[in-house]
């Protein structure tokens, strides 16, 4: 092991240097003008993955390619290993809020800034590299490997699901490892005990044949801008508690061992308020901070599209109206039980005048880990080497579709251990990640994988 981790520490740089030509790739999912891009980091990937001593290739599906790595030296009675993360990231807009540009990582503050530096390329990334120090240094792991990146996470990995159906006897596996979370803190790393789901939807609502006057009008023909802003405000109420009939009913109450562990993470309630620049928090009343984040559901608009928002006034009457919304699930709901629970509750709060249709985007299951065992042992001791704090378990607020369709169709367990850190700006203009935690990371995941040889 020992020669192992002195390659890394000797090839640090390069692997730096490395993520950065990965990270220049502008590999957007959603936008369809990057295509060529989002397959061009497919390839580099899948280049990578072969020069670290890996057979490799890119595989086409109806959306974007899947990369899949495989080492199988250690023979049949050796574990095998599934790591996954995707290779895909999210648009950077607003691009004038970027300091430095999305797609040129720049250091600054022992960071590395640039879209998709910590979800997920760098952590990604890390994965190859420790597995490339084994292969490299030793000539071997003590495990069997397979890599699964995607480039479709972020738009909810429609070709994925198929995918791992149809090549379950190939991605078979005693495991499955995903870095595309964070640790609980600086210098604290954690492995995930849950993350919530998704039910995503967009709700139309519509009125007169076509905009109108709205003096002239104003007053005997519903507005679906009013009629929208009804219906997101019964979604909630002044407690923060989701409305909807029967909502609460399959959510899992957790075990005392859970609540404990939660109320034993250090965490300043107000540091959190204000370095996210708010008045006040806000959330579902009767829960701290973490449990709301990690083991209560939420309802959230992610967009409003209606009537005149241009420069000046128009006094207008909009015919039509519409809302992204989402709700992040906690274990024991489902998104096909909250779409029909959602039907039903739309029925009932819609305002006459308009009709209402509800439209679903894409859901994901939640997911609860397996906390005992010997891959979260060989976690723990590999973090802890690592980074010289124990490991903390935690939950997590997003969420990672695939995760429970790998644990049903693969019979395998999975291991969620990230390395981003809170504040890294997932998601968001800024986005970095902490090169200390890259470096720390991939001899963590070094071991690991000796660990679980
Ligand atoms: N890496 C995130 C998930 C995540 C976010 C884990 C924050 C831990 C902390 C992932 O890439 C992501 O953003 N997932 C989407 C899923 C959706 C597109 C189905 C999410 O959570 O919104
Ligand atoms: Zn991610």
């Amino acid at each position: 092991m020992s020669e192992v981790l002195s390659f890394v520490d000797a090839n640090l740089a390069r692997f730096r240097a490395e993520l950065y030509d990965f990270l220049r790739i502008p590999s957007i999912s959603a936008k369809s003008e990057h295509d060529g891009d989002t397959r061009r980091a497919a390839e580099w990937l899948s280049d990578a993955l072969a020069r670290a001593g890996l057979t490799s290739e890119v595989i086409d599906t109806p959306g974007h390619p899947i990369v899949l790595g495989e080492w199988r030296g250690a023979g049949p009675d050796a574990p095998t290993v599934l790591i996954y993360g995707h290779y895909d990231v999210q648009p950077p807009e607003p691009l004038d809020e970027w300091e430095s540009p999305p797609f040129e990582p720049t250091e600054r503050d022992g960071r590395v800034y640039a879209r998709g530096s910590a979800d997920d390329k760098g952590q990604l990334y890390m994965h190859v590299k420790a597995l490339e120090a084994h292969l490299q240094a030793a000539g071997s792991l003590p495990i069997n490997v397979v890599v699964l990146a995607e480039g479709e996470e972020e738009v909810g990995s429609v070709n994925l699901v198929p995918f791992v159906e149809a090549n379950a006897g190939r991605l078979a596996c005693d495991s499955v490892i995903i870095s595309d979370s964070n640790m609980y803190a600086e210098g604290m790393p954690s492995v995930l005990f849950s993350l919530r789901g998704l039910a995503y939807f967009e709700i139309h609502v519509k009125g007169a044949r076509s905009d109108l006057h709205s003096g002239q009008f104003g007053g005997t023909v519903a507005n679906p801008g009013n009629a929208l802003a009804t219906i997101i405000a019964s979604l909630k109420d002044a407690d923060g508690r989701i409305t909807i009939d029967g909502f609460y009913d399959d959510v899992l109450e957790w075990d005392e061992e859970t609540r404990n562990q939660i109320r034993s993470l250090p965490f300043d309630a107000e540091e959190y308020r204000k370095e996210l620049k708010v008045p006040a928090l806000s959330g579902e009343k009767g829960w701290t901070p973490l449990e709301q984040l990690w083991i209560r559901p939420t309802c959230d608009v992610n967009g409003i599209l209606c009537g005149y928002t241009g420069e000046g006034a128009k006094t207008v009457l909009p015919n039509k109206a519409m809302a992204k919304v989402s709700f992040r699930l906690v274990p024991g709901q489902s998104p096909e039980k909250v779409k029909t629970l959602l039907e039903a509750h739309l029925e009932k709060v819609a305002p006459p005048g308009v009709t209402v249709e509800l439209v679903e985007l894409h859901g994901g299951r939640p997911w609860k880990a397996k906390v005992e065992g010997k891959l979260v042992e060989a976690a723990s001791s590999a973090l802890e080497a690592a980074f010289g704090t124990p490991a903390v378990l935690q939950g997590e607020g997003g969420s990672i579709p695939i995760v429970v369709d790998f644990e049903e169709k693969l019979k395998a367990s999975a291991l969620l251990v990230g390395f981003g850190l809170p504040g890294c700006n997932l998601h968001a203009p800024n986005e970095w990640f902490a090169l200390d935690a890259y470096e720390k990371g991939i001899g963590a995941l070094v071991r690991l994988y000796g660990g679980l040889g």
